[in-house]
């Protein structure tokens, strides 16, 4: 049985949740890594004799906004997706209610939904380290519980999960944060974060600076740069990541749900 392993990672958090949950899905794993430009995007059939694993970092309480249009990309035919919202330790708000929706308007049966811990990819000191080892572990017995269900079709063909969040979402309510990364003297002008931009927010002749209007924060031009001559810069940020350390202390632990109860 092949696993679709879809997902959007702008540092690799979501990717390293979603690595962790197929590879305890015993199943062969077909890799879609939605960071690559809209330009290049496929349609993706997936009949109902495959499986989806849709992972989406929450942005503002809801899936990037790029993602969720994409979604219109992905195909399916009664087949059963698993759902992996990641998350900065904030909350994940509406985004598992907004991924369920989305999937089952493409023709998906989402038979399970994990929120799940990450350092938070913009101020990063928020639940540092994260996913660790308890996430891990977490994450590997929701895959088995996956596993489970994806062998026992009549326990869900007719059924719809439920999750939490609210049934009237607005994803348009957010509007992106007012921080964006910029690189600093250490640049070398490689352009590697030119190349990664999902949204094409870095002009080539100055890699340096950043098109705040297009940067949707993701964070990949600092993964990706060899030099770490990209970050988030000034007062107002170091304002804020101070205000989130504090807000976001508590240490949360992932949730996860399932269409049906079983033994
Ligand atoms: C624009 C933006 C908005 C975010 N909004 C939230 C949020 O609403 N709640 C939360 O807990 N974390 C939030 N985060 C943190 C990410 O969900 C979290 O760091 C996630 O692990 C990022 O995944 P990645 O490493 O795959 O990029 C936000 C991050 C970004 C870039
Ligand atoms: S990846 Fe880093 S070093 Fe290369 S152009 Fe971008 S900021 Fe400069
Ligand atoms: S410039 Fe913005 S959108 Fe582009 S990779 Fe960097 S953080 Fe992401």
């Amino acid at each position: 049985m092949v696993l679709h392993n879809v997902y959007f990672s702008g540092k690799g958090t979501t990717k390293a949740c979603a690595d962790c949950i197929a590879s305890e899905m015993g199943m062969e794993v077909k890799e879609h890594d939605w960071l690559t430009p809209a330009a290049v995007q496929e349609k993706i059939q997936i009949p109902a004799g495959e499986a989806l694993l849709f992972s989406m970092p929450v942005y503002g309480g809801f899936i990037p906004h790029i993602c969720a249009e994409r979604v219109s990309t992905l195909e399916g035919n009664h087949t059963p997706a698993v759902i992996a919202a990641v998350y900065g330790n904030r909350h994940y708000d509406d985004a598992l209610v907004q991924m369920r929706d989305l999937l089952e308007k493409q023709g998906f049966i989402v038979i399970a939904a994990g929120a799940f811990l990450a350092e938070h990819s913009i101020f990063t000191t928020v639940a540092a380290g994260r996913p660790d080892e308890d996430d891990r572990t977490a994450m590997k017995e929701f895959a088995g519980r996956c596993r489970d269900l994806l062998a026992r079709r009549e326990l869900w063909e007719d059924k719809k999960i439920q999750v939490p969040g609210k049934a009237s979402y607005d994803p348009s309510a957010f509007k992106g944060v007012p921080f964006h990364p910029d690189g600093d003297e250490k640049c070398v002008g490689c352009g590697k974060c030119v190349q990664v931009c999902p949204q094409g927010a870095i002009s080539r002749e100055n890699p340096r600076e950043t098109d705040g209007a297009l940067c949707i924060s993701c964070g990949a031009c600092i993964a990706v740069c060899p030099e770490k001559a990209r970050d988030y810069h000034g007062e107002a940020y170091l304002a804020a990541r101070a205000g989130f350390e504090e807000k976001c202390a508590q240490y949360r632990k992932p949730e996860m749900y399932y269409i049906a109860e079983w033994e």
